[in-house]
């Protein structure tokens, strides 16, 4: 099997972010994979373990849930095993089609979908908006926007669960991906007036292993 380059990719997505588009790489990964969803380079193929951890205790029944760049989609049917409906899109429609052949009889609801442009009918309409790992591919003022359009699809009482890489603010400002620092995550609270429920760190189990956040935040 080809080795996954990892240098020519972070050039590749820095040349799309220097060029002002975002996001315009992303469909290229999974066009990469053939039709084979073991094959995108950053899918675990499982859910994240505090996400799951998270459902355990949080047992839930009608309630709606929207994914977030859904990629394979683990982390949606891990939501939709947990009792929500749920609705999973990415910008990507080679994701997309990935995850409609994977999961050919679920009742997630799949499909291609830009967060900066999603459906009007979205916003405020979800009990539980899940990101994993996309803001930290968005570079400059698109983690911003990231970050308002993600709070803005909850309705009263509804919680964002946020999982993604973290740095010490100041430090890894080049990175591709970029983690998110703790003021990042602190704009949920402050810019969007969530209340933090949850907030938690973690070293992932890679080698050498990778800090994350994991947080919940409420409307
Ligand atoms: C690093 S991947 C993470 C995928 C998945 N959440 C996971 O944890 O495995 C980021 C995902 O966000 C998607 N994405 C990036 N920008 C997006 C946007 N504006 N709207 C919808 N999806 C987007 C990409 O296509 C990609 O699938």
């Amino acid at each position: 099997m080809e080795e996954f380059d990892f240098e020519a990719y972070k050039q590749m997505v820095k040349d799309h972010q220097d060029n002002d588009e975002p996001t315009s790489w992303c469909d290229s990964i999974y066009k990469d994979a053939r039709g084979d969803y073991t094959k995108v380079f950053w899918a675990d193929l499982e859910s994240n373990p505090y996400l799951l951890q998270y459902l355990k205790k949080n047992i839930t029944k009608d309630k709606k849930a929207i994914v977030i760049g859904c990629g394979v989609g683990d982390d949606a049917k891990s939501l939709s095993d947990a009792g929500y409906k749920v609705t999973a899109f990415d910008i990507s429609p080679s994701a997309i089609d990935l995850c409609k052949k994977r999961y050919p009889h679920s009742k997630i609801d799949f499909l291609v979908a830009d967060l900066f442009s999603y459906p009007k009918n979205w916003r405020e309409n979800y009990d539980l908006v899940y990101e994993c790992n996309t803001i930290q591919i968005l570079a400059g003022k698109y983690r911003i926007l990231a970050r308002e359009k993600i709070s803005s699809l909850l309705n009263k009482g509804g919680k964002a669960v946020i999982s993604c890489r973290s740095r010490l603010l100041g430090k890894q400002e080049n990175d591709i991906p970029k983690p998110l620092d703790k003021k990042e995550m602190n704009e949920f609270i402050h810019k969007d007036k969530l209340k933090e429920l949850i907030f938690t760190d973690y070293y992932d189990n890679q080698e050498p292993a990778v800090w994350h956040f994991f947080a919940v935040y409420q409307k």
